[in-house]
């Protein structure tokens, strides 16, 4: 990403003030896309494909060249479930040949436990202990293939681990199996000297009614109870909190907090409904404002992972239209958060609004609860502040809408 004053002025360039910053992706972005989401087919419940299937191959030659850094995937995107030993090895081959032709990485990976039929009651979850078993014999396989790809962050979404209804599944012990599946998987990465972490994906429902680990709070948590909790972390989803009616914004917030945001999906969501998987910034847009200016602030420095879904209506043209518009929606919003912050008006009207007071600790060196009996405090003229959020919230819309 390129941030010059003395950028010339192009097409598609913003210019604001002095400085300059070009909308074109760079690897220098770590913009990475899954081989399922521009290679989504369309299908949904009510309907057909609407695309063909793309050869991974082409996935990873169309991201590159338009300055992606990477690719991410599930085993079976990649080599089709039910593969012998040698298909399987034709299709590392000919992807890792594609990776090194385009200098293109592969800083994740995940485990398909959610199409077979085999995992339609889930995969670490299953009441069936031999599916459990399966399940995880599938995903360490696929770590053996992350490891050799370079990847150091392994992503587990349950997506077929919950229910439909509370009488078909003990929740308490579902709970305890998949604590299991974690020692297991982490005990396995560390017997064989892997560098390479577990991203936890939380998700309220769909497919299943309702999926455990639903929120990233549920998960952190959960995370506490493992016998490696350094080794696991959070892949939270922009639409995944939102379809639950939560802020993303505080909840990456706490999962910075917690040094557990290992990886992120970025994508929008209008609201609590189906998981639409739009364009990131095509949901709710001034959430995706304040998300960039909290992971920039932070300095996020894992890839920015976009798991959407190109919309069914589009053919091929419009996929890698979709996919361009991921990149340049964050480099936009990189450059409009930068704007606002360095903006004299909202530092001082931060100032007014009394910002940077929650920086300071509530108690000062040395204080203990005691001190505080020696406080004055005017309870009513306190009550009285205004806190002018509106006007810091309208600079806020002002620049995201680019008014000068
Ligand atoms: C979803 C999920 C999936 C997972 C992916 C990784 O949209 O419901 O985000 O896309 O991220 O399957 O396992
Ligand atoms: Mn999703
Ligand atoms: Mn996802």
């Amino acid at each position: 990403y390129q941030c010059s004053k003395t950028a010339p002025s192009r097409g598609n360039t913003r210019a604001r003030g002095t400085s300059a910053m070009t909308l074109n992706p760079t690897p220098a972005d770590k913009f990475t896309f899954g081989l399922w989401t521009v290679g989504w087919q369309a299908r949904d419940p009510f309907g057909d494909a609407t695309r063909d299937a793309l050869d991974p191959v082409r996935t990873v030659n169309e991201l590159a060249a338009r300055g992606a850094y990477g690719v991410t995937f599930h085993d079976d995107d990649l080599i089709p479930f039910g593969s012998d030993e040698n298909a399987r090895r034709g299709h590392i081959d000919r992807f890792k040949k594609a990776l090194n032709e385009t200098g293109m990485k592969v800083p994740m990976a995940t485990t398909n436990l959610f199409a077979h039929p085999v995992f339609k009651d889930g995969a670490f979850t299953s009441n069936d202990r031999d599916i459990r078993r399966y399940a995880l014999r599938k995903a360490m396989r696929n770590i053996e293939l992350a490891v050799e790809l370079g990847a150091e962050t392994y992503v587990c979404w349950g997506g077929r681990e919950g229910a439909e209804s509370d009488a078909a599944k003990d929740a308490y012990v579902a709970h305890e199996r998949m604590r299991e599946a974690f020692n297991v998987l982490s005990q396995y990465v560390l017997d064989n000297g892997y560098n390479i972490k577990f991203a936890i994906e939380p998700k309220p429902n769909e497919p299943r009614g309702d999926i455990f680990l639903p929120t990233i709070g549920h998960a952190l948590a959960f995370i506490n109870s493992l016998d490696h909790p350094e080794l696991v972390g959070l892949n939270p989803e922009v639409g995944h909190e939102q379809m639950a009616g939560l802020n993303f914004v505080h909840g990456i917030a706490q999962a910075l907090w917690h040094k557990k945001l290992f990886h992120i999906d970025l994508n929008g969501q209008h609201g609590p409904k189906f998981d639409q998987d739009l364009v990131f910034g095509h949901g709710d847009l001034k959430s995706a404002f304040f998300l960039v200016d909290l992971l920039e602030r932070y300095e996020y420095s894992g890839p920015k992972h976009f798991d959407y879904k190109p919309a069914r209506t589009e053919s091929d043209k419009g996929v890698w239209e979709s996919a361009t518009a991921n990149m340049r929606t964050y480099l936009m919003l990189k450059e409009r958060v930068s704007a606002f912050r360095s903006d004299p008006r909202v530092i001082a009207a931060m100032a007014e609004s009394n910002i940077p007071g929650l920086a300071e600790s509530t108690f000062a060196p040395g204080e203990t609860w005691r001190d505080l009996a020696k406080d004055s405090f005017d309870v009513e003229a306190a009550g009285k502040r205004g806190y002018h959020y509106e006007a810091l919230d309208q600079l806020a819309l002002e620049h995201l809408m680019g008014a000068k």
